[in-house]
């Protein structure tokens, strides 16, 4: 590399494809001024980590976990099978399954004294603040989990946070509904279970329709992971200064609420149902190119092609409507990719419909309200959060989460007391 400034040349090894930021900053012009920094809001071109989580090649439109493809997974596996392997970083054999199948399943139930404090919420209170607290919450529940060094206490909390995340979620939903809640059943698998401690009422066992069943679990493993996508860093980052795995997932649900990440789910259900009808299409896109609002469901830092999620979920749609009969959003949602994916302006772009495009019809066909999405969505990310998590607690490499700033604001200012400034 050479400075400009000083015509200095450097050598900067490039290993990985990558150049590290700490040589970067031996370049300096002299020893009074610090090194030279690389400025990037919102990491767009920036490492964090070494990870062996999830693979994504973008422009290709490949995911993997743990270098398994997306599809094969959402074919042929199941949730509670792809956690293991995303924890564990390799597939379970029969033996292994059926121990983790039973930790996460006995490990359902949480304190009575959760169901106290999310009692206590506003009937408006929407499933993700509450979602977020009670996890936050959880670790107070469990002291120990703040002994991150200890291996068998690390694994103990990672069951927890799985088992425990669906009876939260549901509870969030019934808390909503004004209905009791319903406390898990350790005879059904984990996704039905969770569906009925979301719709059980009078009856003496819940049965689901397999499909759906089968539907939301692809779902679970779908969002299961994305390698450093803005909740995960969320986790790391937070997971950094040491804090229990509960505080740090309570942060990655925080960023995961918002509109142009988990929450964006939410967002097109809301999207397609103000657009109304096919004929208003035309007027809301130019609405988009004039720059008034995204369209949502579209686009993705990462995939410039297409999200091989959308994919497996649209076909997913077909599945559940044939259960529950079709969504009428559905033939908007149909014709605005077909018109967006037309117009040169989201060609130019690289925008195409991104997992959530989809996902919100489906899970509208499952009468979940809005606000419910980004908490299946969080359900279906715990297992790569705390994999992550466990990844970064273990990486000697990693530091505490401490990024650089370009400062632009005063120097040296005198400060004036308050009772002189307010005299004149
Ligand atoms: N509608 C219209 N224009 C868009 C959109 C969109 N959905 N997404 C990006 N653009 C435009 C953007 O205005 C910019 O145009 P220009 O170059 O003229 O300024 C260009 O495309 C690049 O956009 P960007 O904001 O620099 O891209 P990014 O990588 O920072 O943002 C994104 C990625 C996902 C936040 C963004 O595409 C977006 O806001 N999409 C809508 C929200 C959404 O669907 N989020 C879910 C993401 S997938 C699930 C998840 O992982 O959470």
């Amino acid at each position: 590399m050479r400075d400009n400034r000083t015509g200095q040349e450097y050598d900067v090894p490039i290993v990985d494809g990558t150049i590290k930021a700490a040589d970067v900053g031996k370049i300096r012009t002299d020893e009074e001024n610090p090194g030279l920094a690389v400025y990037d809001p919102g990491f767009v071109n920036t490492a964090s980590c070494r990870s062996s989580v999830t693979y994504i090649d973008g422009e290709k439109g490949i995911l993997e976990y743990r270098g398994y493809p997306i599809e094969q997974l959402a074919e042929h596996s199941n949730f509670l099978e792809v956690a293991y392997l995303l924890v564990h970083g390799h597939l379970p054999s029969k033996a292994e399954y059926d121990a983790w199948e039973h930790e996460i399943t006995y490990h359902t139930f949480v304190h009575e004294n959760v169901k106290g404090f999310m009692e206590g919420f506003r009937y408006d209170a929407h499933p993700m603040g509450i979602l977020m607290a009670s996890v936050g919450a959880l670790s107070t529940f469990y002291p120990e989990s703040r002994n991150i060094s200890d291996a068998d206490n690390r694994h103990m909390q990672i069951v927890r946070m799985i088992a425990k995340m669906p009876t939260l979620g549901a509870w969030a939903f019934r808390n909503a509904q004004g209905k009791p809640y319903v406390y898990p059943d350790n005879e059904l698998s984990y996704t039905e279970n969770f569906l009925a401690m979301l719709f059980k009422m009078s009856e003496k066992k819940f049965e689901a329709d397999e499909r759906l069943v089968k539907a939301l679990d692809v779902l679970f493993i779908l969002h299961a992971d994305h390698e450093q996508n803005c909740s995960t860093n969320a986790v790391r980052s937070v997971g950094s200064s040491q804090v229990d795995p509960y505080s740090a997932v309570a942060a990655g649900i925080g960023a995961l609420y918002g509109p142009l990440h988990g929450g964006a789910n939410e967002a097109v259900l809301r999207m397609l149902r103000r657009i109304g009808s096919k004929e208003n299409i035309p007027a809301f896109i130019e609405g988009v190119k004039n720059g008034n609002e995204r369209l949502m469901g579209f686009g993705h830092r990462v995939y410039k092609n297409f999200d091989p999620r959308a994919t497996i979920i649209k076909k997913a749609c077909d599945d559940v409507f044939e259960v529950t009969g079709v969504n009428p959003l559905l033939e908007i949602a149909k014709e605005l990719e077909k018109i967006a994916l037309e117009d040169e302006y989201f060609v130019k772009r690289k925008l195409y419909p991104n997992v959530d495009f989809y996902s919100g019809l489906i899970y509208e066909a499952f009468q979940f309200p809005p606000e419910m999405f980004t908490v299946l969505f969080a359900i279906g990310r715990t297992p790569g959060w705390l994999a992550q998590w466990l990844e970064l607690v273990q990486d000697k490499e990693q530091k505490i989460a401490r990024p650089k700033q370009i400062y632009t604001g005063d120097r040296g200012l005198d400060f004036v007391p308050a009772a002189e400034r307010w005299k004149q």
